[in-house]
């Protein structure tokens, strides 16, 4: 024991000690190359976008309100109402965020006598017909969660496992717009692929079109089967106000970018912007690079008192029209200079090193959005290659700050560079693109 002890203490601190002299003699940039993933944007439109759940919805990500990262399981109708007279009075509902939803801690601990879900009596009293009214006569979508299992997660309330229609019916009787169906609980040996198609079809047959929102984060790699069952699913674990979980949430999502579209998107779960523990620049790549890969934007803070800088970034209609534009390819990373992902989290002495990130996707109308994500604790100089999306180096292109909200006055040729500060993440849309081959639009 004892010199299995020492020999493990002795391996660690070798490598930490190469580790330490390799950084100083050689440098961070000789040690990571810059990596390319050579995709070409022309080509990007996937085959395994053809498989779409026939509600009709999602055709764009879903965009709304939801009180979970906020409240968690304090959540009541109190709470619920004032937030939606909030997207009202902050006009949210016109920038495209119309769907409120209730997540966990809704329902009561047990069905009513016939098998029902009811509501809690004592946190939501008016009952969840009442709340759906409500959204519904200002002009709103509503929401609710359920579980593909015995109990939900979090507050160990009643749940749709083998349930499904009778739910189904009870939500659509209500007025309910949305459903996220989450996975805790359930019977063994049944995996996502079993459970959640059951509610898929529940849902279709309820008389009342539901989007329907899968929750089993990633678990049986739903990107790869879900677009029949659901409109989103889940890639990853929750989202936390931390900066190392949004720097994995988007990595894990990124792995599905060709089987989102129009009808069927990946999830990396909600916004956390203006919860209050992350800098605005670190809520602004947030919501670039949740934006720019079609991700669901549903609002997580409270609204009542959200400052002015954080419904600044929830405001930005450029940034939004990038995420709910109709071509619906979902953007990618597409070159990185510095450590890899799994290198940054572990060795914090990598902190010196400088990691910045490329990415891009498609758009409607022959144009391209390209982010420049500094991951480093440094401000950056970041190039930007037409190369890395398969464009020659002779096209000339106008550009657009979508953060600046500025034209550039020059055209650019063979790509640009931009600096920028750490954590934080530079937006541009590219157009007019000379000798643009017209296949973006191809295959749709
Ligand atoms: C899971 C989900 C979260 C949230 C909670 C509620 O953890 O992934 O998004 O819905 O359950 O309990």
């Amino acid at each position: 024991m004892e010199y299995l002890f020492w020999r493990n203490l002795g391996i660690v601190a070798a490598v930490a000690i190469f580790a330490w002299k390799a950084r100083g003699r050689l440098g961070c940039s000789q040690l990571f190359d810059r990596t390319h993933t050579k995709w070409d944007i022309r080509k990007a439109v996937p085959l395994e976008r053809r498989m779409v759940y026939d509600n009709g919805l999602g055709q764009t990500p879903l965009m709304g309100w939801s009180g979970w990262n906020f409240y968690e399981c304090t959540i009541n109708e109190k709470i619920v109402y004032g937030n939606m007279d909030a997207l009202v009075r902050l006009d949210l509902p016109s920038y495209g965020y119309n769907y409120v939803i209730v997540d966990d801690c809704w329902s009561a601990y047990k069905r009513d006598k016939e098998g029902n879900l009811r509501s809690d009596k004592k946190t939501f009293p008016s009952g969840m017909k009442a709340l759906a009214d409500y959204a519904h006569e200002r002009g709103m979508k509503f929401g609710l969660y359920s579980d593909a299992g015995r109990m939900t997660c979090k507050c160990h309330r009643a749940a749709s496992e083998g349930h499904e229609f009778r739910d189904a019916r009870t939500f659509a009787s209500w007025g309910i717009d949305y459903l996220k169906y989450d996975n805790c609980f359930h019977k063994k040996n049944r995996p996502s692929h079993a459970r959640y198609p059951v509610m898929s079809e529940a849902l279709n047959k309820s008389g009342r079109p539901i989007f329907y929102a899968m929750c089993e984060w990633g678990e049986d790699h739903p990107a790869v089967w879900a677009g029949k069952y659901a409109n989103s699913w889940r890639t990853s674990l929750d989202v936390k106000d931390r900066w190392p979980r949004i720097e994995l949430l988007a990595d894990d999502n990124n792995l599905w970018a060709s089987y989102a579209g129009p009808g069927g998107w990946n999830d990396p779960d909600m916004l956390q912007v203006g919860n209050g523990r992350m800098s605005l620049a670190e809520y602004r790549s947030h919501f670039s690079i949740w934006s720019i890969m079609k991700a669901p934007l549903i609002i997580g803070c409270e609204l009542r008192t959200i400052t002015k800088e954080h419904l600044e970034i929830y405001k930005n209609t450029e940034i939004i029209a990038v995420n709910q534009d109709s071509l619906g390819i979902q953007g990618r990373k597409v070159s990185r200079i510095g450590q890899s992902e799994v290198i940054t989290s572990c060795l914090t002495l990598t902190k010196l090193c400088v990691t910045t990130q490329v990415w891009a996707g498609p758009l409607s109308g022959d144009r391209i959005v390209m982010a420049a994500w500094n991951r480093g604790w440094k401000r950056a100089l970041i190039t930007i290659n037409w190369y890395d999306i398969g464009l020659e180096p002779s096209v000339t292109a106008s550009v657009r700050d979508l953060w600046k909200h500025e034209d550039w006055t020059q055209r650019q040729k063979d790509g640009f560079e931009v600096e920028i500060d750490s954590h934080d993440c530079g937006v541009y849309i590219l157009s007019n693109i000379s000798m643009v081959e017209l296949y973006f639009n191809s295959g749709r």
